[in-house]
């Protein structure tokens, strides 16, 4: 007769699963994804990526606002904003890439992943040109990345086939007038936007 096995001291103890085992949700494991774009650093090495706008930047474009100063936003926007309506934070993250090109420098060193820098420009067909807006946020300033911008739109005016980049830029934005000054832009005056010039680079 074959001896019975005793399995209460062994280590192969059937022993059943326990409930919270047998019936666990299977453990969501949080796969970080891999940052988008071009790597690209600052003048003191900070690391950031640049890639084109996407709709899931909504959450980044909205913080980044909470983190611009009243000069800042009136520079970027032509007036005072105290804050950014939701209607145009969505159209600002839908664009349409037939019209419109939204370049980002997105930081990845924090979590969620902030939005340091905007450029952009918006076609005008008619024209064969595109107006440029360009915003880089206070505590990444004077680092290369306004003039990185700014470039990366001039190439992409190119690739689309313009004649022209122009934008509106307030009198007093000094840093502004450099920084295009630099890249060959000149400027016109605009009588009809008192306080105002429209800075433009044939291509
Ligand atoms: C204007 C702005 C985009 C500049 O961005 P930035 O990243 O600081 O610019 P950069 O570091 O690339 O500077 C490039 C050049 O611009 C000029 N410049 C930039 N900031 C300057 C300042 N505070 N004073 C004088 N010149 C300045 C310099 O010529 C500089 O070259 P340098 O650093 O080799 O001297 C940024 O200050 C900003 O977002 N301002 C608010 C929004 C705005 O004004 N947008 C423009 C209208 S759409």
């Amino acid at each position: 007769m074959t001896p019975a096995i005793d399995y209460s001291n062994s280590r192969h103890a059937l022993v059943p699963a326990r409930s919270t085992e047998r019936f666990a949700r299977p453990r969501l494991v949080e796969v970080s994804k891999a940052p988008q774009g071009e790597l690209v650093h600052t003048h003191d090495g900070r690391a950031l990526y640049l890639r084109g706008i996407e709709p899931g930047d909504l959450a980044a474009l909205k913080r980044q606002f909470t983190r611009l100063s009243p000069e800042d936003i009136r520079r970027r926007f032509l007036h005072c904003m105290g804050e950014l309506p939701d209607s145009m934070a969505q159209r600002l993250v839908n664009i349409d890439p037939a019209r419109e090109t939204a370049f980002v420098l997105m930081d990845e060193t924090v979590k969620p992943a902030e939005m340091r820098g905007v450029g952009r420009i918006f076609v005008d067909e008619a024209a064969n040109s595109a107006e440029f807006s360009v915003l880089v946020e206070h505590d990444w300033a004077r680092q290369g990345l306004g003039a990185l911008l700014m470039q990366r739109l001039v190439d992409d005016c190119r690739r689309r086939g313009l004649s022209e980049i122009w934008g509106y830029v307030l009198l007093e934005n000094r840093p502004m007038l450099h920084l295009c000054k630099d890249l060959g832009f000149v400027r016109r005056l605009s009588p009809e936007e008192p306080g105002t010039t429209q800075i433009s680079l044939q291509l």
